[in-house]
């Protein structure tokens, strides 16, 4: 056994000092609760936002603001190329991803659905290939997936469809990726108390749905908050998950259990 490997410190561990992460949509929900502990952790975090107002979130925690959507190519490389700086990437946390209800299958347009798979899996892989051309000392790579990858539903099935796509993206680029020194692994969080998903469980509140117990249906009986994610996240990219690549943490309360 290699003896030196558990006299590292803890602290050592989880210190991302020197470290310069990009967070995709960053500026609120899970990705500006990862930003938050990054940060904590010693990176110097870049936030790619599509919303402007991540701008003023990034300034009241110390980090860098690319006003960017993920999806636009030409956007996106700027931004990994100002979190990159002259020093390059170490960690790439792609989050940023969109869900509108899908609705019954014959209701859903081909633009649609394009738009779900170009924002959720397309920007994810165009964002790794753009880092890894700017991580010369290896580094650390989260895809943000969903519960909805793991098990079906109704009226979810592009967003299903795409976070599906992403666990097979992180799994081969597990594998391709290792031998550089760059791991990648996905997050598959339940359902988690974020702007986002408030927004698309309030027009269900008229038809009676409590939405905070929505929220907190899971084994563990509280509401899944974005740290739980980001707890999550500082874990994957840390030294901690040194021998870890291609796997999903499913952080869920145990709803999927
Ligand atoms: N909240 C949940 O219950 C939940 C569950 C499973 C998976 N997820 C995933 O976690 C991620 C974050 O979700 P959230 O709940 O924090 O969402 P949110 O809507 O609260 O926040 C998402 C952030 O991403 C930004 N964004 C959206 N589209 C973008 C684009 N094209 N380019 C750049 N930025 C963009 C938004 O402006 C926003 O700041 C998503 O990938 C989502 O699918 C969330």
């Amino acid at each position: 056994m290699d003896m030196s490997l558990t006299q590292l410190s803890l602290t050592r561990l989880m210190d991302l000092t020197g470290k310069r992460a990009l967070v995709t949509g960053g500026g609120k929900g899970i990705g500006a609760a990862i930003t938050t502990r990054l940060i904590e952790a010693g990176a110097s975090v870049t936030i790619a936002d599509l919303d402007p107002s991540g701008a003023d979130f990034a300034k009241q925690v110390g980090a860098t603001f690319a006003q960017c959507d993920v999806a636009d190519s030409a956007q996106l490389e700027a931004a990994v190329d100002m979190a990159a700086g002259n020093a390059g990437l170490d960690i790439l946390v792609n989050n940023a991803g969109i869900f509108p209800t899908t609705g019954p299958v014959g209701k859903v347009s081909d633009d649609f659905v394009h738009r779900m798979l170009d924002v959720n899996v397309r920007a994810q892989f165009s964002a790794t290939r753009e880092a890894v051309a700017r991580m010369p000392n290896g580094g650390a790579i989260v895809n943000m997936a969903s519960i909805a990858a793991l098990a079906g539903g109704a009226n979810i099935s592009a967003y299903s469809a795409s976070k599906g796509a992403v666990v097979s993206l992180t799994q081969a680029h597990a594998h391709e990726l290792g031998p550089k020194g760059i791991r990648v692994n996905a997050i598959a969080p339940g359902i988690i108390d974020t702007p986002g998903v408030k927004e698309q469980l309030e027009p269900l509140r008229a038809g009676g749905l409590d939405i905070d117990a929505r929220i907190a249906a899971n084994p563990v009986g509280i509401a899944g908050q974005p740290d739980h994610i980001a707890r999550g996240t500082l874990f994957l990219v840390s030294e901690l998950a040194e021998f870890i690549t291609g796997q999903v943490l499913v952080i869920d309360g145990g709803a999927t259990a």
